[in-house]
């Protein structure tokens, strides 16, 4: 089939190859031209494992412009994925999505669908339709059809997703749609438009409030001598509850969680529902990357001022190069107005100048962060920290603080290294 992508960011470039992988025909569009230039020379703009290697598989189904242009006419099928921040009410910003309308529908043909990709709130689908209809002077049909992928793993999660979600009220659209995905094995569930629109805000709420919930808890076993760990799985064997997205830790931070949960907020709230859940999850969060800031300033001291504190991991979890919302800007910030001096290190991504990272001393690998620091955080769990030498980290260290964010070193090894290990919810493993 002949298919168009407008917005190439995660979403939309992961769609975009993998429905070239499919056999489609897909003319990508982005009006970031470095974006495009970058995709033409056959790379990838993010880091994202196996999209490069797809992309030289596929090229022959991919073209890709910096703008909507009249070859859209030919597209059968047109994508939305373009980004929707959040605006000063926490609201998502949808003007992106409305330029995109705009733009589409002064060239689609009569028969073709639009798509919604983009995590919009509900009743998005209907105002696109009718600019559409506005614009081109003819019914377009406008089907929702959200995105579950995740980062690091966005490829494998766009080729065997848990489910294929498509909202909308012509049959007609729906099934060009599910046909595009007709090599896809998953289950779709067709529905209204607007419960396939709540649909996937309700999954990152839940998901979200999953994570606050065990991160609630962890500071409640801090107090009480209980192992947060223990008790995820214990909840987590529960085939009603399952265990995935129990583990505590530095908290949750991403393009998704944070904006999906503010928006599903702002939501209930323009309709007169107060989603107190959704609302505590949020709240949740941010009291977990304060709190996990305070110990390390607490554990420091009078010594704070001046001190040297090493980062280890800055994008917000393993395998992605993206630093929206991460934990470790959260942490950066706390520990700086305390007057520490912050070196960090990460092995994709790259805060440039970032704001948020402003004042973050970068070093040349995990080693170099950790010389003459008198604390380590450990934020994001890569590998790469995993197989790190907790001797030679000794050695290299002025202090002897080590906080494992993440729960994710052995503390056998790093007590045994003659270091201070902290770590989430587990007071039994920490040392004095
Ligand atoms: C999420 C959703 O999983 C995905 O379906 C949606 O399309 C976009 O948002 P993503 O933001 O890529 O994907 O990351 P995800 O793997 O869900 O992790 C989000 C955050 O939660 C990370 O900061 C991660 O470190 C944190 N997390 C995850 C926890 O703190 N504990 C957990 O148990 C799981």
């Amino acid at each position: 089939m002949q298919v168009a992508v407008i917005g190439l960011g995660y979403v939309g470039l992961v769609l975009a190859v993998g429905l070239g992988g499919l056999g489609h025909q897909v003319l990508g569009v982005d009006a970031d031209s470095s974006r495009i230039a970058v995709l033409a020379r056959g790379e990838i703009p993010l880091h994202e494992p196996g999209l490069a290697e797809h992309l030289a598989r596929h090229r022959d189904h991919l073209r890709f412009s910096e703008r909507v242009d009249d070859r859209l006419a030919e597209a059968q099928v047109v994508f939305v994925a373009v980004g929707t921040p959040p605006g000063v009410t926490g609201d998502a910003d949808l003007s992106a999505v409305f330029r995109v309308a705009e733009a589409v529908g002064a060239r689609l043909r009569r028969g073709a669908v639009v798509v919604i990709k983009s995590t919009v709130p509900v009743g998005t689908g209907a105002r696109v339709e009718a600019i559409l209809r506005r614009v081109a002077g003819f019914s377009i049909p406008v089907v929702s059809n959200p995105e579950f992928l995740a980062e690091g793993s966005a490829l494998a999660d766009f080729q065997r997703p848990d489910r294929i979600i498509l909202g909308g009220s012509d049959a007609g659209a729906m099934e060009r749609v599910a046909g595009l995905f007709a090599g896809v094995g998953a289950p779709v569930l067709r529905m209204d438009r607007e419960s396939a629109e709540l649909s996937k805000y309700a999954s990152n709420a839940m998901l979200a409030v999953r994570i606050s919930f065990m991160n609630e808890l962890s500071r409640l076993c801090e107090q009480v001598g209980a192992d947060v760990t223990k008790v995820g799985e214990s909840v987590g064997l529960d085939h009603r509850i399952g265990p995935a997205f129990l583990r505590a830790g530095a908290g949750f931070g991403g393009s998704c969680f944070p904006k999906d949960l503010s928006a599903l907020e702002a939501l209930g709230m323009r309709h007169g529902v107060r989603l107190g859940v959704v609302e505590a999850a949020s709240l949740a969060n941010v009291a977990q990357r304060r709190h996990l800031a305070q110990r390390v300033i607490d554990a420091l001291g009078e010594g704070v001022r001046g001190a040297r504190v090493a980062l280890w991991g800055l994008a917000f979890k393993p395998g992605t190069d993206d630093l929206r919302e991460a934990s470790a800007g959260a942490l950066l910030r706390d520990l700086i107005a305390a007057g520490a001096e912050v070196v960090g290190w990460d092995p994709v991504a790259r805060p440039g100048d970032d704001p948020v990272f402003s004042g973050l001393s970068l070093a040349e690998g995990p080693l170099e962060a950790v010389d003459g620091a008198d604390a380590l955080v450990l934020v994001t769990e890569w590998d790469h920290f995993l197989t790190v030498d907790p001797e030679e980290v000794s050695r290299r260290m002025r202090g002897d603080l080590v906080f494992d964010g993440r729960n994710a070193l052995k503390p056998d090894a790093w007590t045994g290294a003659g270091l201070r290990y902290r770590c989430v919810g587990r007071p039994a493993l920490e040392t004095e």
